[in-house]
């Protein structure tokens, strides 16, 4: 499926390295709501990785940052599952690890995609007020980051707040021309440039209901084009 032979790229790891001609799995192989079964090509991450995955950057969080407190910032909408997971198997290193983490949750939600195409508008609608940040060690978590605009824009906005320290732990990175401006700290996947449902994942609010990471057809970018 993949290999992570080119890890290091800028400051950040580029986590498992998903290959561009990686064709994804068959969906027969795997289960998934009927609703979509003519609106996906393939199975791209399933979700048993997806989580495998997340267990271990939740221990390179504990390795880095552990004794220290922080503050989760989930970006919504994307980011709630993957958010949520990982905090969950931080949670689980609380309770069984020498060291521990004491973590608060906030929330920010950003929109700028417009069926599967990036749009200049970036929306930040919810918690604008983030002044909670101040003096405070954060840690972004987001799903996607795709050409880094969203990312870049949010740390702006958050680096306004004056926290103590920004960390960002990201799902997927796309390898797109010219490269993401700025990587997370913590990186799932580097995956080639695809548009991807699932896990929350979205395409106009739909997909969210689908466990794996899978790549959209076609014919399910015109059902739910906008
Ligand atoms: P960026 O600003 O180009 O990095 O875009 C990041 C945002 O675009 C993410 O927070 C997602 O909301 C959305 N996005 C980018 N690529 C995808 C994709 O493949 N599937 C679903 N949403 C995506």
């Amino acid at each position: 499926m993949a290999d992570n032979s080119e890890n290091k790229s800028g400051s950040g790891d580029c986590g498992i390295v998903i290959r561009d001609d990686w064709p994804g799995y068959s969906l027969d192989l795997f289960t998934y709501p009927q609703h979509y079964s003519e609106d996906l090509e393939c199975v791209y991450i399933p979700h048993g990785v997806i989580m495998d995955r997340t267990e271990r950057l939740a221990r390179n969080i504990m390795d880095d940052l552990g004794d220290h407190d922080i503050v989760v910032l989930c970006v919504l909408k994307g980011g709630y599952q993957f958010c949520a997971d990982l905090v969950e198997r931080i949670k689980t290193l609380n309770r069984n690890s020498s060291k521990t983490l004491p973590m608060s949750v906030d929330f920010i939600r950003l929109k700028s995609y417009l069926n599967d195409q990036s749009t200049e508008d970036l929306h930040i609608i919810g918690a604008e007020n983030l002044s909670v940040l101040s003096g405070k060690n954060v840690l972004i978590v987001e799903v996607i980051v795709d050409t880094g605009k969203t990312m870049k824009t949010l740390l702006n906005h958050v680096e306004g707040f004056r926290p103590k320290m920004i960390k960002v732990a990201g799902l997927l990175v796309k390898r797109v021309p010219n490269g993401p401006g700025c990587l997370p700290d913590y990186v799932g996947f580097e995956i080639p440039n695809r548009f991807v449902v699932g896990y929350a994942l979205d395409y106009n609010e739909y997909f969210r209901d689908l466990n794996h990471i899978c790549v959209i057809s076609e014919s399910g970018k015109q059902k739910y084009k906008v």
